[in-house]
């Protein structure tokens, strides 16, 4: 596990968007795992601003909120439409995530993950963290085992993302998420964290005993995962 702790939030964006860009760049058919969140934000306007050309890359986000139909304003299908996939013109048969509104949730986590195998696996998996901990929506207590699955979310973690619905009510309480033991399978892992709000998050992900306590901990058996920091995110680590 490398860590990279960058000055600030926008320059931890742009390096991991570079990476990104650097990867499609040397070799254009890649697949990429792709995620949403508040992080992500930065990293894809800067991605869109770099211009890669991705007209040959496929993409596989981490998760979906289940109840949610891909035209949801606050559905993850939307925002990687607004902020990645329309800014570049990818070409939709290429950008994959779970279906929120799959009448048989559980099957279309077991289909999402052989379509990720189909696909050949993931080249880069792109990934934020939750202040617990989480990865993809993999919360504390997720089997470091696990593949694509239905989780119930926390209360935690629906009311960090309360944010972007109008009420917490709003807040769907499962998704579907790839597992850690599928994130794990990706050739190579970048996550990003920004904010002091992570800081403990991104203390136990690299110092921690690996745990499903803090599910991103998973990541020091990885061989090739990249963290990536601002100052704040890395204020906990020794
Ligand atoms: C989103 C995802 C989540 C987020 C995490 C951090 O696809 O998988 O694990 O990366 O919840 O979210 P933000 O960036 O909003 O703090």
């Amino acid at each position: 596990m490398k860590v990279l702790i960058l000055p600030d939030a926008q320059k931890a964006a742009d390096r991991t968007a570079e990476v990104i860009a650097a990867t499609v760049t040397a070799r254009p058919d890649a697949t990429l795992g792709l995620a949403t969140g508040g992080t992500m934000e930065g990293v894809y306007e800067h991605l869109v601003t770099l211009g890669p050309d991705m007209s040959r890359s496929t993409t596989f986000n981490l998760d979906e909120y289940v109840g949610l139909s891909p035209d949801h304003p606050q559905s993850y299908r939307r925002f990687m439409q607004t902020h990645l996939f329309d800014p570049l013109g990818m070409p939709r048969k290429r950008t994959h995530l779970p279906r929120g509104d799959a009448p048989d949730p559980e099957a279309e986590a077991r289909r999402y993950e052989r379509a990720i195998a189909d696909a050949g696996g993931i080249d880069l998996q792109l990934l934020g963290i939750g202040r617990n901990g989480h990865i993809g929506f993999n919360e504390p207590s997720s089997s470091l085992g696990s593949r694509c699955r239905i989780k119930t979310l926390t209360r935690a973690t629906r009311d960090a993302n309360s944010r972007f619905f109008a009420s917490l009510d709003e807040v769907p309480r499962h998704a579907i998420t790839m597992g850690i033991a599928t994130i794990l399978d990706a050739r190579r892992v970048v996550l990003l964290a920004t904010g002091s709000a992570k800081a403990r998050a991104v203390a136990d992900m690299v110092e921690g005993p690996i745990s499903a306590r803090c599910p991103a901990s998973a990541l020091q058996l990885h061989p090739a995962a990249d963290i990536i920091c601002d100052e704040a995110a890395a204020a906990e680590l020794r």
